[in-house]
């Protein structure tokens, strides 16, 4: 399954994603093309050092359709089935996301449905939370609001700031969106309704019941 790759900022999970096909880990899923919208992101150039093509959109002064249009036609021209958000800081509307039903993921720095947007660390921090952590998702047009996939809980420890705790829970993410991706590819995930199964998880009952129509199996909400 060849997949776009969406950035915006440093590409630390853009790095992990081409780590993880460097070492054949990341197979069936193979990064088709990096975008970014950000000229100046350093996501860039991990791209380039790892021989894998990236291409600049610059979103600003494109009208939001135009934008996701341009970014659609290079998906299309590089062949990509699905689409992977790395730290990619534009929100998606329909236009694009109905396009890619359950192949879009994202991973966002909390234990979502709590500290959804940006700044989720240190709201986090800000908010006293004991534990905060990870979360990879099936991307709708809500804010950070798509079917769960997998969570990893990174306790806050005494005297993090955000940097440390963001640190922390990075370590994590990078070790597990490669994970997820690579599932996604090789037809492991599927939807109940808003539950999303691994079919490592599941029964083969489980799995049977999830992608009948009736059962809500068909795409993400
Ligand atoms: C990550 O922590 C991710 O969870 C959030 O944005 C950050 C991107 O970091 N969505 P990087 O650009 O992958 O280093």
């Amino acid at each position: 399954m060849k997949i776009g790759v969406l950035v915006s900022g440093t590409g630390t999970n853009l790095q992990a994603l081409l780590d993880a096909q460097g070492r054949g880990a990341l197979a069936p899923a193979q990064i088709a093309v990096v975008v970014s919208n950000n000229p100046e992101a350093p996501a860039l150039a991990r791209a380039h050092a790892a021989g894998v093509p990236a291409e600049v959109i610059d979103h600003r002064g494109l009208a939001r359709e135009v934008f996701e249009d341009r970014v659609l036609a290079v998906l299309a021209a590089r062949g990509a089935e699905a689409v992977v958000l790395a730290g990619f800081m534009r929100v998606l509307t329909a236009h694009f996301v109905d396009r890619f039903p359950q192949r879009i993921i994202n991973t966002h720095p909390s234990l979502l449905p709590a500290f959804p947007g940006k700044d989720a660390v240190p709201q986090a921090l800000a908010y006293g939370v004991k534990l905060s952590g990870v979360t990879v998702h099936f991307v709708d047009t809500s804010l950070d609001g798509g079917p769960i996939i997998e969570q990893v809980a990174v306790p806050v420890q005494p005297g993090d700031d955000a940097r440390s705790l963001h640190a922390r829970i990075q370590d994590v993410e990078h070790a597990l969106l490669p994970d997820v991706v690579r599932s996604l590819a090789a037809g492991e995930l599927s939807c109940q309704g808003r539950a999303v199964l691994h079919r490592r998880d599941a029964s083969p009952g489980d799995l049977r019941a999830a992608s009948r129509p009736d059962a809500g199996g068909g795409r993400a909400e």
